[in-house]
């Protein structure tokens, strides 16, 4: 089978179990604070699963693209170095939403396996959640008793909370889960030593395919588990793994998902996949990272300086360096490999196809300025070898290689090979120190506590600010959250006319009054879909009769920002032409602003024309 029959093959599987195919979501992530990038194929249904949504249907199977360069779930590291791991990869699954649980997810997950893609069953193993007694979690007795079915007692093995209980986050839906594991070594290894073994052991050819999670708690911020509304299935297959069982390879590289690319990345930079290690290092490298940049980018995350644009420009990065050290790349190539991508996967995911002009441009700029920075960086650890060989000494400060990680991107392992051609080492300790307090200060930056909601009320929120600024409203619940050493309060009330931030337009201010006090609205800002009004104050008697007042003269004057950033959108695609997509808008009731999509630079003329 090849990649595009494998992906079929699943979700028309479970279309026939009732199923509804629903689409990818996008890999980039804008409204949920939690997370930067889609890591897991239960994102998109996590306002479902929370019971915050109803679902559309019960049973949804997909296909999802998913990256794991951030966060709880980071691969990024291992990538190119092992044959198993990617930062993008899609993710196969299948989703209940309080409608069946452990048995149909395991008796579905065995069929497909076994009856459909007639994968040796000898060669399979499960594990269950074995327990967790500070917890207070026994161990999965029901998931055990529906594998005992199909596998002898050898093939099911008890794991522990690190393998065997998924959490999406610090916080969120979470549960014990059944992982699926295959063993593709040779008949004369495993006689030597049974798989069972070597589970979860980083072998790669005993490799997890698929998790089955059972989802029935909500992790609080305490760290307490609440049972969840509704239980929930939640399965993810790695669809490269899969593919790589399927077509009898040993690596996800070996398939056709990646080979086209890989002989792509061969011809333009003369050499052979398999040849040498080094090499194959890299091509695995620039391929995985190639489809990374190109999806994030037609998904309008472009490369950036910040938090999501800055891990995509990071990764893009390092592709560059493993290209420039290994391949001999001195200029930009990355962009000249789309072609293939888009020939690859563009039917099945048609943003690709959309968005390759702008993908391709993209990727050069970013290439070329990178390049530019790796010359720059070279001359500088040039002059710095100079200055040590003077002295007398041939290993370079660990300061001076942290600043050229810092500053011009150089990983340890770049500036140590250039100081290995030239006579020279790299004092490793100092740098990694450096490493550490740059990463305590990040972390010190990012950090945010969010507290429990405290619940004052039932009920739901009703938006009332199409016809009204004011309205009589309650509290319904509250939390504080710290961050960046502040402190300030999230209010959701039953009825509210404060518009939260969206489409670029910032969240109205205002006040919440009643007979006891006046409590200032900073801001409203959008979470999980819900409106949430932030103060620097909490209420007294939060119990009250509330009024909320929008500022109204603010307000207007976001609204007339509103309506000319829709005006300047139109300007810009009369002018400069139709593939201008806003990338990102912030709308004030001072000034807009309005990033797009667009190859060059802007020209003062063409501005003037906008204009
Ligand atoms: N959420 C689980 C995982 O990511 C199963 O889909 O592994």
């Amino acid at each position: 089978m090849t990649a595009n029959e494998i992906r079929d093959s699943f979700v028309k599987f479970f279309e026939s179990k009732g199923h509804l195919i629903v689409p990818s979501a996008p890999m980039v992530i804008k409204d949920d604070p939690t997370l930067m990038f889609t890591n897991a194929g239960m994102n998109q249904f996590k306002d479902i699963i929370l019971g915050n949504r109803p679902a559309t249907s019960k049973r949804c199977t997909d296909s999802q693209k998913c990256l794991r360069v951030s966060g709880k779930h980071n691969d990024l590291e291992e990538v190119g170095h092992d044959t198993y791991h990617h930062t993008m990869f899609e993710m196969l699954g299948n989703w209940s939403f309080g409608d069946y649980f452990k048995k149909e997810a395991i008796e579905w997950a065995w069929e497909y396996l076994v009856d459909v893609l007639k994968i040796d069953k000898s060669n399979l193993y499960a594990t269950v959640f074995e327990g967790s007694p500070e917890e207070g979690l026994e161990r999965d007795n029901e998931a055990a008793s529906y594998w005992e079915k199909f596998l002898p007692a050898d093939h099911i093995i008890n794991g522990n909370k690190h393998d065997n209980f998924w959490e999406m986050g610090a916080t969120g839906p979470c549960g014990p889960c059944s992982e699926i594991h295959i063993d593709l070594r040779p008949e004369e290894e495993k006689a030597k030593v049974p798989g069972r073994e070597l589970v979860n052991k980083d072998n790669p050819l005993v490799i997890e395919i698929w998790n089955l999670v059972f989802m029935q708690y909500n992790r609080k911020a305490d760290q307490t588990l609440e049972p969840l509304p509704a239980k929930v299935i939640d399965t993810g297959m790695g669809f490269e793994r899969l593919c790589a069982v399927m077509q009898g390879k040993r690596s996800n590289y070996d398939t056709d998902v990646f080979q086209p690319i890989i002989k792509v990345i061969g011809d333009l930079s003369d050499c052979r996949y398999g040849e040498d290690a080094k090499k194959d290092v890299a091509m695995r490298v620039v391929a995985d990272h190639l489809r990374t940049i190109a999806f994030s980018i037609a998904d309008g995350q472009l490369p950036g300086n910040a938090k999501a644009g800055y891990v995509i420009r990071r990764i893009l990065r390092r592709a560059v360096r493993y290209a420039y050290t290994f391949l001999g790349q001195k200029e930009a190539f990355m962009y000249k490999l789309l072609p293939v991508l888009v020939q690859e996967m563009g039917k099945s995911y048609p943003e690709l196809e959309a968005q390759k002009v702008l993908i391709s441009k993209v990727m050069k700029e970013e290439e070329d300025s990178f390049l530019r920075t790796l010359e720059t960086g070279i001359r500088l650890l040039d002059r710095v070898m100079a200055e040590t060989r003077a002295s007398g000494k041939t290993v370079i400060d660990g300061v001076e290689a942290f600043t050229l990680f810092d500053t011009y991107g150089f990983p340890l392992d770049l500036t140590e090979l250039i100081c290995r051609e030239n006579g020279m080492t790299v004092d490793e300790e100092t740098f990694h120190a450096e490493m550490q307090k740059q990463k305590e200060r990040a972390r010190n930056a990012a950090a945010v506590e969010t507290g429990d909601w405290v619940v004052v009320k039932e009920g739901e929120t009703e938006f009332k600010g199409w016809d009204y600024t004011e309205h009589e409203c309650h509290i319904l619940r509250y939390r504080k959250v710290t961050q960046k050493k502040q402190t300030f309060y999230q209010i959701v009330l039953d009825y509210t006319p404060f518009y939260a931030e969206m489409g670029g337009q910032v969240g109205d201010r205002g006040v919440l009054c009643s007979e006891h006090e006046t409590i200032e609205i900073v801001d409203t800002k959008r979470e999980n879909n819900l409106p949430v009004h932030i103060a620097k104050t909490l209420p007294e008697h939060p119990e009250a009769d509330f009024m909320a007042c929008v500022d109204t003269d603010l307000r207007a004057a976001s609204e007339a920002n509103h309506t000319c950033t829709h005006l300047l959108d139109q300007a810009l695609r009369t002018v400069l032409g139709e593939h201008v997509e806003q990338k990102g808008s912030l709308v004030t009731p001072e000034y807009l602003r309005f990033d797009f999509s667009h190859f060059q630079k802007v020209t003062d003329e063409q501005l003037r024309e906008v204009e």
